[in-house]
């Protein structure tokens, strides 16, 4: 569903109670063309996954409105520190009261409590949080792709892994949801700017990420896709270390 003609933001429910809010950004804004994706996860405890940057902010805020009050959102999360993923932390903390920030042990240490206005709920490795129907379950991936605070969030009841800057794919038209494959796409725009650390642990970080058996991978950039998530973990890992 489109919410905003004017920006293209548009949302959609891609797995039972999580939806995808996705705003285009055409060329020449960005060369090639980009896409800028939150996650909204509706239940007892709503949770937003990304921000967004602070630009995008009442886009965004519209695009949840037309599902949930802004009000009623109850965790803000996101993978690592960077104005993509938590840009407008302290806007969303503002417009929602009871909201707090979700993230790694390391981010709340390094940055988040000191930039926040209210204290972090930090999720250990493995730790998990119910919001209700749904539960979460979060991943310390330091370096994967990239921020020594960097990990990802998984969806227990629908197997959605909330996937961060893995398997980012270029271009602003996508479906919100594809079978098709995202890995050679995001491996062009890897080659382009090569946004990955150069992590030992790759095989390891990537097998925690595969032990959940997703079913949907949540891109931040691009489609969300869905299949067999670890398969195609393990084909991004060999890729890396190739
Ligand atoms: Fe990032
Ligand atoms: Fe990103």
């Amino acid at each position: 569903m489109q919410t905003n003609k004017e920006s293209g933001t548009r949302i959609d429910q891609i797995a039972n109670g999580i939806y995808r809010i996705s705003t285009p950004v055409p060329p020449p804004a960005i060369p090639g063309g980009f896409t800028f994706n939150q996650y909204l996860t509706v239940d007892d405890a709503p949770l937003l996954y990304h921000t967004g940057p602070r630009k995008m902010f009442p886009l965004i805020c519209e695009a949840i409105s037309s599902v949930i009050p802004m009000n009623s959102l109850r965790y803000i999360g996101f993978s690592h520190y960077e104005a993509d993923e938590c840009g407008s932390l302290n806007d969303f903390l503002e417009a929602a009261p009871e909201a707090e920030p979700l993230c790694s042990s390391i981010a709340k240490m390094v940055s988040v409590d000191d930039i926040a206005l209210r204290p972090a709920h930090a999720l250990a490795d493995g730790e998990e949080l119910s919001l209700g129907t749904h539960v979460v379950r979060w991943t310390d991936t330091p370096h994967l792709p990239h921020a020594w605070e960097c990990g990802h969030l998984f969806e227990t009841t629908t197997r959605t892994l909330f996937c961060g800057d893995l398997f980012t794919q270029g271009g602003h038209e996508h479906e919100p949801l594809t079978t098709e494959d995202i890995l050679d796409a995001s491996e062009e725009m890897r080659s382009a700017l090569d946004y990955f650390s150069q992590t030992r642990r790759v095989h390891e970080l990537m097998e925690k990420l595969a032990s959940n058996s997703p079913r949907i991978l949540a891109c931040m950039h691009g489609a969300a896709w869905e299949g067999d998530g670890a398969a195609l973990l393990r084909q991004l890992a060999g890729r890396l270390a190739g």
